[in-house]
């Protein structure tokens, strides 16, 4: 157990510091009053019960090894939530471009949808980690969709979880109907996106708060 908690150190780091960073997108862009692709931004470390159920279906030793990290590359998962599917490329370009971490692979599973509806981008990162023994090259997945994207894979989920991967036809009929709703509607979103943008500045006009503006002023008289 102890062995286990040493090698999942790093990637529980990881997951923190990938968190901070990519939230630190969406207030970069907020500063500079331009609408931000990032809407937030989840992280998990996969729990032990997942990564034995991933060694079983996979048929390899669950052991905390480099050959079960390869095999996982999902240990440390951040998840990034965009309002409008455009968005999505713009943080894939975004994080393409970092210099803390390295893109490996990628799946689109936005142009190519999963059989079961499931729509999102994936990443697969290198990301080092400073450790108390030095740097250790992790690897993480980036998961990037829309809101409407991610409700949906979230209702997906958890039915799955409830029927054991074993979804009644009604349930599953039900879900592909609801994928194609989710679709229309970022399909919708896109199309009024420019009317958003521009009621979005309109009341981020308003959100300056009149503490602040007290405060400069009182700064300025001094
Ligand atoms: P697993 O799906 O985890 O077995 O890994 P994989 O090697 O097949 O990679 P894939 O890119 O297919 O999936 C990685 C992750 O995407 C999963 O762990 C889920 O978080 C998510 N995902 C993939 N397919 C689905 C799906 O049909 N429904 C939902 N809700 N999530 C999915
Ligand atoms: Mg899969």
């Amino acid at each position: 157990m102890k062995e286990w908690k040493q090698f999942l150190g790093p990637y529980k780091q990881a997951v923190a510091e990938l968190k901070v960073k990519l939230k630190g997108l969406r207030s970069q862009y907020e500063l500079e009053n331009i609408h931000t692709p990032v809407e937030f931004v989840t992280g998990r470390l996969k729990p032990l019960a997942s990564i034995y159920d991933k060694t079983l279906e996979k048929g390899i030793p669950f052991e905390p090894s480099e050959a079960l990290a390869k095999e996982l590359p999902d240990i440390a998962g951040v998840r990034l939530m965009c309002q409008f599917v455009d968005d999505i490329g713009k943080v894939v370009q975004t994080l393409r471009q970092r210099t803390d971490m390295r893109v490996i692979e990628e799946r689109d599973y936005i142009s190519n949808k999963k059989a079961s509806g499931y729509r999102s981008y994936h990443m697969i990162i290198e990301y080092p980690v400073q450790t108390i023994h030095g740097e250790k090259t992790i690897l993480a997945e980036i998961q990037i969709r829309t809101l409407a994207m991610n409700f949906w894979a979230s209702i997906e989920h958890s039915l799955n979880y409830k029927y054991k991967g074993e979804l009644p036809d009604e349930i599953r009929h039900r879900l592909e109907r609801a994928a194609e709703a989710a679709f229309r509607l970022d399909e919708e979103m896109s199309l009024i996106r420019d009317e958003i943008h521009d009621a979005q500045k309109y009341f981020s006009a308003f959100k300056e708060t009149p503490d602040r503006d007290y405060g400069e002023q009182k700064w300025k008289g001094e």
